[in-house]
Formats: structure tokens, sequence, C-alpha cells
């Protein structure tokens, strides 16, 4: 187990599914650990369970992340997570949706990096950890504004590595396939048959099951470790296989 003793984390997106996944191995992995995420009372309920603090924050405002970076001080690891979904295809996605897809989940974790790298380059030591998904690696079918915002995420962390990791601070993200987490099992219930759009998500991993948010815990636990000192600026595939080829 790789192992996080004596190192500061923050985990925005860390009150549900695989943000409270990360939370909690970062946790057992004995780091000290934030939750930062705009619900309250399952993020505080979450942080005391796991014995880790929390933050309220937005992340798609400025605002929110400076602050929150003046009250929990310099981290080694952050780990953008936090993000929101959307289906629909050019026909029935609006500008609205795509703005608002897009300040969580590029505009977020710019903030998170903009408020709370600086203390790491200035160290010259930290790990930032992005939340892109397989929709950052091939398209994801009526997830137009999704697969585009996850796109930029895998953007956005290889120029974040590329101008930065000179000084020792890394930037990787993570790409993961269909994880079961209340994101996806929300979406089931919008569907006619949510039973046959279960198995019909979990048929896109090759062995046929859904991920487990304690699989993508497992990879970022290691993107946040020493142990992958050498890897910056990677998008991590954790897809079942999803992305190999047709
Ligand atoms: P979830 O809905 O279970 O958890 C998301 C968390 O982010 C919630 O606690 C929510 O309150 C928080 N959040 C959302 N918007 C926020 C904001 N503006 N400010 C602060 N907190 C905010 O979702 P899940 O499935 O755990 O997804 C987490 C991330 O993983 C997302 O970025 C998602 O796009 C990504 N992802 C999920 C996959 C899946 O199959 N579940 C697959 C690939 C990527």
């Amino acid at each position: 187990m790789f192992s996080l003793k004596h190192k500061t984390a923050l985990v925005t997106g860390g009150a549900s599914g695989i943000g409270a996944a990360i939370a909690e191995t970062f946790v057992q992995a004995g780091a000290t650990v934030w939750i930062a995420d705009r619900n309250e009372e399952d993020g505080r309920a979450h942080a005391r369970r796991i014995g880790g603090k929390f933050i309220s924050l937005d992340v798609a405002s400025e605002t929110d992340c400076v602050q929150a970076a003046q009250t929990v001080g310099a981290l080694d690891i952050l780990a953008n997570i936090a993000g929101i979904g959307h289906v629909g295809t050019l026909l029935n996605t609006t500008s609205a949706d795509l703005d608002r897809l897009y300040a969580v989940n590029v505009r977020g974790i710019f903030n998170g990096c903009k408020a709370f790298a600086p203390a790491m380059l200035e160290r010259k030591a930290g790990s930032v950890i992005n939340m892109a998904s397989i929709g950052g690696i091939v398209a994801v079918r009526e997830r137009l504004a999704y697969t585009t915002t996850k796109f930029a995420v895998v953007g956005l962390t290889k120029a974040l590595a590329l101008d930065h990791s000179h000084t020792g601070v890394r930037f990787n993200c993570v790409c993961p396939g269909r994880v079961e987490t209340p994101f996806v099992l929300a979406r089931l219930k919008e569907y006619p048959d949510p039973e046959v759009a279960y198995r019909d998500m979990a048929s896109t991993q090759l062995n046929g099951r859904m991920i487990r948010p304690e699989e993508i815990a497992a990879a970022v636990l290691y993107l946040a470790a020493d142990e992958s000192a050498m890897v910056t600026g990677s998008s991590l595939i954790i897809d079942g296989g999803w992305s190999a080829g047709k």
C-alpha cells in the first residue's frame, strides 16, 4: 500500500461517489484529508465517518476556492474530482448547458489549481490529480457537452504539467469508464427500463461490470504517492477496456 503519511490532501467532490472513496483511501494511507464540496450535509457526515475535515465550496467560484486555500493552507495533494454530467446531442444541448458543465468540470479544476498550486510551486513539491473521464479520450454517445469538458480537462492537465513540472509539482488526470456512483445511478432512473440501461452501461467495460469507486481511488492514490514521481502530464485510463477498440 502506498503511504501518504505526513501529507495533507484536499479532495473536491469528496462528499459522494468517487471523491468520497478517494478521501477515504487517502485517510487510510495516512494523510490529513480535507473534503471540499458544495453538499455540506453529506460532506460533513463523510468527513466525520472517515476522520477527515470538511470545507464548503463551489468549485465554479474562484472566490470560494481562494477562501478555501486561505483556510486550509499549503497542500501536498490536490484531487480535483467534483464534476457534473449532462445527456444530449447537439440538438438538445443548449449553450447554457455547455456553460454550466464547463463552469464546474473545467473552470472548477482551473480554480482549484489557481488557488492551491502556487503554494506547491513555491515549495517545489506536490501532486495534482484532475478528474477527466473516458469521455476525455473517446467521445461518449449523446454526451456532447460532457465529452467537450472532459477533453478540455485532459488538455488542461497536459498544459499544467508542461509549464510547471520542472519545479517538481506533478499534474495528472484519471479517465474512468462507468463507475457505480450516485451520479450514474441517478441517470438510470431517466431510462424507460433502468435494469436494461444498467446492463448496457456495465457492458461498456469488457468484463461486463461497472467499476467500483475504490478501483478509481487506488489509481489516484498511486498518482498522489511519491512512487509515481516520474508520472506527470499523463491521463491514466481505468475503463475496463472500453477504449481498447471496437
Ligand atoms: P457524484 O455525483 O457521486 O459526486 C460528485 C460530487 O461532486 C458530489 O459530492 C457533488 O456535491 C460534488 N460537486 C458537484 N458540483 C460541485 C461544485 N460545483 N462544487 C463543489 N462540489 C461539487 O459523482 P461521481 O460519479 O463520483 O463523479 C465524480 C467525478 O468523476 C465527476 O467529475 C465525473 O465527471 C467523473 N467521472 C465519473 C464517472 C462515473 O461513471 N461515475 C466516469 C468518469 C468520470
